[in-house]
């Protein structure tokens, strides 16, 4: 095991763990953002840089400070490692930079982007991203490519986070024909020429993809998700390997579409087939479980009627104790 203190909160884990997950251990503020780090993902991470964090004191045997910042989902813990996040002024300027660099290509579409509301980048830019951009370059542009008939690829708004090319690679079936293209500023997803990728779990690219870049053909511009109303449901799915829980994302009577289950670090918990997500969007198909409890602080929890219960229970307990003060009195 390895002590460690990341923003002055002690911990203990597993030798191995990376400081990223010695946080996520712990959670709250000192939990560096991900852009391309997923736990079920082997091989992610590493890629996007929003996770730097400094490492003031190395371990135990050798405290010398590591010359530069490190990315933490890839750097594991010492016994003795001290790491600052956000209590140094270092990594919050490095992140700004990072998150300047990840919108030079990026377009300012959200008003129009199905992602708005749950985007890892939207929220990464309103805590850490400067107000205005200095690029004064064209932006790249891509066309919209289909791939397969369900999802549709908006190039523009990619990160190169290389996250569905994992879920091509490890959860998806068949032969891998999805991955990255070129390099540097030329670097693009492509499935091969085009190839549509058939395979069962190929809308779990969706899920774990950060932006906008890949989106549900199905429920394209359905509506914006703040409006929808998000339930746990589950089936009793055909498929072996799939476990039927998802969230249904409602509205009124209708579901617009179906994910996959997310932690509070946006990660699915579970993956699911393509029939759950495209083929079953009638309420009879599913067995409602109730209202999903979404962590993290996104406009999706303005309109939770959940809230609303917790304000109405506060509003009881504080009259009951209001009643026997007076009854005291
Ligand atoms: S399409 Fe999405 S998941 Fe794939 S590399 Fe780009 S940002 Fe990442
Ligand atoms: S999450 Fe660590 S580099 Fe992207």
């Amino acid at each position: 095991m390895a002590k460690v203190t990341i923003d002055g909160v002690e911990m203990e884990v597993p030798d191995g763990t990376t400081i990223l997950n010695a946080a996520r251990s712990v959670g709250g503020d000192i939990v560096p953002p991900a852009m391309c780090y997923y736990s079920k993902l082997e091989g992610s991470g590493g890629k996007c840089r929003t996770c730097l964090v400094k490492v003031s004191q190395g371990s135990t045997n050798d405290p010398r400070p590591m010359p530069k910042l490190v990315p933490s989902c890839r750097t594991t813990v010492m016994d003795g490692m001290v790491v600052e996040n956000i209590t140094s002024p270092e990594v919050l300027e490095a992140r700004k930079g990072v998150v300047e660099f990840l919108l030079i290509n990026h377009p300012l579409d959200c008003p129009i982007c199905d992602q708005a509301g749950e985007c890892d980048l939207q929220n990464l830019g309103y805590k850490h991203g400067a107000a205005a951009t200095r690029y004064e370059e064209e932006r790249r542009t891509y066309k919209k490519i289909d791939i397969g008939d369900k999802i549709k690829l908006h190039m523009d708004r990619c990160i190169l986070c290389y996250r569905c090319t994992y879920v091509a690679d490890q959860v998806a079936d068949g032969d891998r024909c999805h991955g990255i293209i070129n390099r540097g500023d030329h670097a693009e997803i492509s499935t091969y020429i085009e190839k549509a990728i058939d395979s069962d779990f190929s809308g779990n690219m969706i899920d774990v993809c950060p932006v906008g870049a890949l989106t549900d053909k199905t429920a394209r511009f359905g509506s914006r998700v703040w409006f929808t109303k998000p339930m746990d449901a589950h089936r009793d799915c055909e498929n072996p390997k799939c476990s039927g829980k998802v969230v249904v994302w409602e509205k009124g009577e209708e579901i617009l579409r179906v994910t996959g289950r997310k932690d509070a670090y946006h990660e699915v918990e579970e993956f699911i087939c393509n029939t759950c997500r495209f083929e079953k969007k009638k309420v009879s198909d599913w067995v409602i479980e109730g209202p999903r409890h979404i962590n993290n602080k996104s406009v999706i929890s303005a309109n939770h009627y959940e809230h609303l219960k917790d304000i109405k229970e506060d509003i009881e307990k504080y009259q009951k104790q209001v009643a026997a003060n007076i009854n005291k009195a």
